[in-house]
């Protein structure tokens, strides 16, 4: 789909539908609907609202039918734009999603034009509404179709055209900015979704690292199995040890050109190619979608594929340790000792908390890199997900202020973050009486005490911890209509990189 504005008179337009909205109980028209309404003859007010009672309310449709050729779209879809009062960016984003699918509907709608929905309203911002709609009609546009056979996979139309027609001279180029950005954004978020939905045994480590080293403009080091064992990461490579697919640890380096970066932050995915729970195995219905037990790594794959073309001024580490969770004569038990990177030693008390022993070793890498700012991003703990469900995250860390920051952050994206403390008391439970820790503690407060423990191989106050059990893969759509892998914290993360913020 190419998303595009122009110039022009929207009434003249040549395309399979023509988009303009109505906010809810609107008595008089305006803009661009009411140049459309007047070229129809006053038939969205006589007909459409009048008659057919249509009001307006946010995320609601009318698809007119153009008759007499009053103007030169084939049928006009209005779009219910809700409360003028409560419309902001992020219902505008929902919105836009939801229109695309509504266009997809009718398998020969191709060329959609529209007019840019929240422009000129409240504080809103020109840029940011295109950024917002590139956004949500991207997510929506989004599919994993390459196994469904050719039937199946052109049940919904390919638009080919989205087009924003804007009459005014000195919007376009702004408008133009917006939809590069919102693009460049939602790409990145397609790029940790095709990752995650992909099969298990084909995004290996190995395939991790390869798709690292593929992308343009990053230093990417990949680590093998050797290095790993000189690297001293004694965590991870137990859990990498029961999989015949070999570890692989990958630290990406981004670096802003021709300019000094004003921070440098390091950013830690999870990257379980599969988690199987080891020796403690997990029941089936918990091990059916753990092939998104990367989708950590892959959101930091997903930034990095975007931060040379988004220009962020940061310098920027991704790190992930790659390998899978696995069960065979060389799985590590639950009772061995593990010596992490810092010389902590852990005794393994359950082989499914895999993630915190990747990610203590990761943590220690991070933490030597003398980096002003280190957030990990992972699937977890299952007790996240039943804390806080698949609508939000859950944000732990050492510094209330950068935590502060990123909820902020996580507004605007509106992919919601919720605190979830770090108190001492949780440390009592990790308690060993042969090693510095176990890896795991009371049944209660699991997301808490995992935090927890991530705390002691990070020496950097400035950590955050995302746990994106719940969010990371949906079973059920949410309000985009995304099913399955959402990119989760991938435009969070891009937000906070970029300083994306609407005056
Ligand atoms: N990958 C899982 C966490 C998870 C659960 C992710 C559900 C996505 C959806 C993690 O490795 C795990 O198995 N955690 C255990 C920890 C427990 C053994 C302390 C869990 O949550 O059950
Ligand atoms: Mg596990
Ligand atoms: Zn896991």
């Amino acid at each position: 789909m190419k998303i595009d504005v122009k110039k022009g008179d929207i009434k003249n337009e040549i395309c399979d539908v023509l988009v303009v909205n109505l906010f809810e109980d609107e008595k008089t028209l305006s803009g661009q609907t009411k140049v459309i309404n007047q070229a129809l003859n006053n038939k969205i007010v006589d007909y459409v609202i009048e008659r057919e009672g249509f009001s307006g309310e946010f995320g609601s449709f009318y698809t007119l039918p153009v008759m007499n050729n009053e103007i030169n779209a084939k049928k006009v879809l209005i779009v219910g734009l809700g409360k003028k009062e409560e419309l902001n960016l992020n219902k505008l984003r929902e919105l836009n999603a939801k229109i695309l699918r509504e266009c997809k509907k009718n398998k020969t709608d191709k060329n959609i034009v529209s007019v840019l929905h929240g422009l000129d309203i409240g504080e809103l911002c020109t840029k940011c509404c295109a950024k917002i709609m590139a956004e949500g009609l991207t997510i929506a546009d989004y599919k994993f179709d390459k196994y469904l056979c050719d039937e199946d996979k052109n049940k919904t139309s390919e638009i080919e055209n989205f087009i924003i027609c804007e009459n005014d001279e000195n919007k376009i180029e702004k408008i133009r900015q917006g939809l590069q950005i919102g693009e460049t954004i939602s790409k990145a978020s397609n790029f940790a979704k095709d990752l995650i939905n992909e099969a298990a045994y084909i995004i290996t480590p190995e395939k991790l690292a390869q798709v690292a080293k593929n992308i343009k403009g990053v230093d990417v080091k990949i680590y093998d199995k050797k290095d790993i064992e000189n690297m001293n990461m004694g965590a991870f490579l137990a859990v990498a040890r029961g999989s015949v697919n070999e570890p692989k640890f990958i630290h990406l380096t981004y670096k802003p050109q021709n300019v000094l970066p004003d921070k440098k932050i390091a950013i830690v995915g999870k990257g379980i190619t599969f988690d199987s729970g080891g020796m403690d195995l997990k029941p089936p219905s918990s091990m059916l979608n753990m092939k998104d037990d990367m989708s950590g790594a892959a959101c930091v794959l997903g930034l990095f594929s975007v931060l040379s073309e988004l220009k962020i001024n940061k310098e920027v580490h991704g790190i992930i340790a790659a390998c899978e969770n696995m069960i065979s004569g060389c799985a590590y038990k639950p009772g061995d000792i593990l010596t992490a990177k810092n010389g902590k030693t852990i005794e393994v008390d359950n082989t499914d908390a895999e993630g915190r022993l990747t990610l203590a070793d990761a943590l220690c890498f991070a933490d030597e890199l003398q980096v002003d700012e280190v957030i990990d991003v992972a699937t977890l703990t299952g007790a996240c997900m039943v804390a806080l469900g698949t609508c939000a995250s859950g944000i732990m860390g050492t510094n209330q202020e950068f935590i502060d920051r990123l909820i902020e952050v996580s507004k605007s994206s509106d992919e919601k973050l919720w605190q979830l403390p770090l108190f001492e008391e949780y440390d009592k439970s990790l308690k060993s009486d042969i090693a510095d820790m176990k890896n795991t503690g009371s049944r209660y407060g699991g997301a808490s005490t995992a935090g927890v423990f991530l705390s002691k191989f990070i020496k950097n106050n400035n950590w955050i911890h995302i746990d994106i059990a719940g969010t990371a893969f949906l079973e059920k759509p949410d309000k985009f209509g995304v099913k399955m892998a959402n990119g989760a914290m991938v435009r969070t993360l891009l937000y906070y990189l970029k300083d994306c913020k609407c005056k």
